[in-house]
């Protein structure tokens, strides 16, 4: 019998800077993903759902994992997939996926559920390190969902520590685990249901990109290369990131030396930018983040992940 878990994760701050190698700062949250079964003779990983109709049925030798129904399977396969692309050939297995992670809610159950399949499927046929694993696990999604992900969401489920945020480096991969200050908390709301398949998620990576190449990497860019893009629209976009990187260094270095007012602020400055120049956000969003800010505990708000709905994270004083 082998039992693994997966947590979800909130995103403190740093939003849409991961797929052009910027800087992130999430946290993982106690709901998670479990699978518990065994291993089989043969290339055949059925899982059954506490929370699908139907289970997942598919040969460890997939071809064509964007084609696996139902379609929650196609995360099963794409890790499978990329498992094999690696040279490695995972056993036969038979379980049961449970999770606590309310799905499509933008709190990563679907990055969860392909760490959870990765971490069983390696068991005993590789020893991956975390960054590895996310690898894999960010291009399963990609073929599973058809959404251009960056990094962030499997690297944090893979590698974080409870308690702790994880700053991740997404051009050099490094992590640095973050201690939470003990005078504060965050807290996360599920606001709005979202799906990034089909959203103006692909839109957003495209027009990064764009700017990247004009004035980028724009991790290193400055704000007074903004001029060089004609593009209003994409200009913006490059405000964001720019700023965004910025605040997550901000941001870190604040949790380090415990100042919570500068956190929150930080917070804040992080939403309006996606409400204003990323477009990320839409009114019930902000009016979830204008409802905490006038929380008297909550030192700073935002949306966190993705964008279009899910979740709004907020920084609570502990003392209040
Ligand atoms: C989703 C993606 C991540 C990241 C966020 C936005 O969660 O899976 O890679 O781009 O959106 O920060």
């Amino acid at each position: 019998m082998i039992e693994v878990r997966a947590h979800g994760r909130i995103n403190l701050i740093g939003d849409h800077t991961d797929y052009t190698g910027g800087f992130v700062l999430p946290m993982l949250i106690d709901p998670y993903t479990t699978i518990v079964g065994e291993f089989t003779d043969g290339d055949l990983w059925s899982l059954a759902s506490d929370d699908e109709p139907d289970a997942v049925e598919v040969d460890t030798t997939i071809d064509d994992p964007a084609s696996v129904r139902p379609v929650w399977g196609r995360y099963v396969a794409g890790v499978l997939h990329q498992i094999r692309a690696l040279g490695l050939s995972p056993r036969g297995f038979r379980g049961r996926v449970s999770t606590s992670l309310p799905i499509g809610s933008g709190l990563s159950s679907s990055a969860a559920l392909e760490v959870a399949v990765a971490r069983v499927a390696l068991t005993g046929v590789a020893e991956l390190s975390d960054v590895e694993v996310a690898t894999l696990c960010q291009s399963a999604e990609r073929i599973a969902s058809g959404v251009p992900c960056g990094i962030m969401d499997q690297l944090c489920i893979a590698s974080g520590r409870p308690g702790q945020a994880t700053l991740i480096d997404c051009e050099q991969l490094t992590i640095e685990h973050c201690p939470v200050p003990a005078t504060v908390r965050f807290t996360y709301e599920f606001i709005a249901p979202r799906r990034l398949s089909g959203s103006e998620y692909a839109t957003r990576v495209e027009e990064s990109t764009r700017a990247n190449r004009i004035i980028g990497p724009l991790r290193e860019a400055k704000l007074d290369r903004l001029v060089d893009i004609t593009d209003p629209v994409v200009q913006r976009r490059a405000r964001h990131v720019i700023t965004e990187n910025q605040r997550v260094l901000d941001f870190a270095h604040a949790m380090r030396i415990g100042d919570i007012e500068t956190m929150g602020r930080l917070m804040t400055e992080s939403h309006r930018s996606m409400q204003h120049d990323y477009e990320t956000s839409n009114e019930l969003m902000d009016a979830a983040v204008e409802r905490l800010l006038d929380e008297p505990d909550v030192i700073g708000a935002r949306l966190t992940g993705g964008g279009f709905g899910g979740c709004v994270v907020a920084l609570r004083r502990l003392d209040h």
